[in-house]
């Protein structure tokens, strides 16, 4: 299987310039490596960026998607964004569950369930982070939960177009990454958990990924077998030449 490389440029970005600069540089480098990539890249920035991502980027073999989405389709639902706006601008991912929104914005086990079922109905390919724990919380315990609800609303069919990225809290932005074998263990961790509640077909199907603080320096060795099929990057995906040495590293 190859690998879906996501670059969650977060609340970065954040003038008109700094997005131009990007976008224009990205476009450079990443020509240069069209080529010789064998794998899914994918850029999340802003959503109010993203029309201008597709415009510029787009005309690269590189896909898009956003940071949140939600689990209306239209409404009085001031602040929030429709799963349409996303895939009509162009997307075609969305990253829900992120340990940020649970921090900042109250996001809970409930509303992004709710945030995929609405996602996968208008075709947008849900990117779901699990791994969030609070003091003294039990990290398996809190993936199992969160799978175990996301499961008990959706068909396998449904269920298996889902892509998981364990990222652990503490390895977002701080330099350090759990060990391989510890990667290796959550992957399979939650396998199993889907085996069980589906079947080993579905279980062999979703796609899982790692995040926090890949880089070009450890991202092979994360992904070097096929227990990881890709990587969630933040802060190595801000800066286009480290993100395409990264997506080098994986050719
Ligand atoms: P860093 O790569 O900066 O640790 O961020 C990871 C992340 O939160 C991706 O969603």
């Amino acid at each position: 299987m190859n690998k879906l490389i996501v670059g969650n440029l977060k609340m970065n970005l954040e003038t008109v310039s700094q997005r131009d600069e990007y976008c224009l540089r990205t476009y450079e480098v990443f020509k240069k490596l069209s080529k010789e990539n064998k794998n899914k890249i994918v850029f999340c920035p802003p959503i109010a960026h993203l029309d201008h991502f597709v415009h510029v980027v787009g005309k690269l073999p590189v896909e898009f998607g956003a940071q949140d989405c939600f689990w209306e389709l239209h409404g009085s639902y001031t602040g929030n964004n429709s799963p349409k706006t996303i895939s009509s601008l162009g997307g075609k991912y969305v990253i829900l569950g992120h340990s940020e929104k649970r921090e900042y914005n109250l996001e809970n086990d409930e509303n992004v369930m709710r945030k995929v079922l609405m996602a996968l109905r208008t075709d947008l390919i849900p990117i779901v982070c699990v791994g969030y724990v609070e003091n003294g919380g039990d990290e398996m315990e809190n993936i199992k939960n969160q799978i175990n609800l996301i499961a008990d609303n959706l068909t396998a069919e449904e269920f298996s177009k889902i892509v998981f990225a364990y990222e652990p809290v503490w390895a977002i932005g701080s330099g350090k990454t759990p060990t391989i074998g510890e990667i290796h263990t959550v992957v399979l961790f939650i396998r199993n958990i889907v085996a069980k509640t589906y079947n080993q077909e579905v279980s062999s199907q979703i796609r899982i990924l790692y995040g926090g603080s890949v880089s070009p320096d450890n991202v092979s060795d994360i992904c070097h077998n096929t227990y990881v099929q890709g990587v969630l990057i933040g802060g190595a995906s801000l800066n286009p030449e480290v993100f395409a040495r990264l997506v080098q590293m994986l050719n």
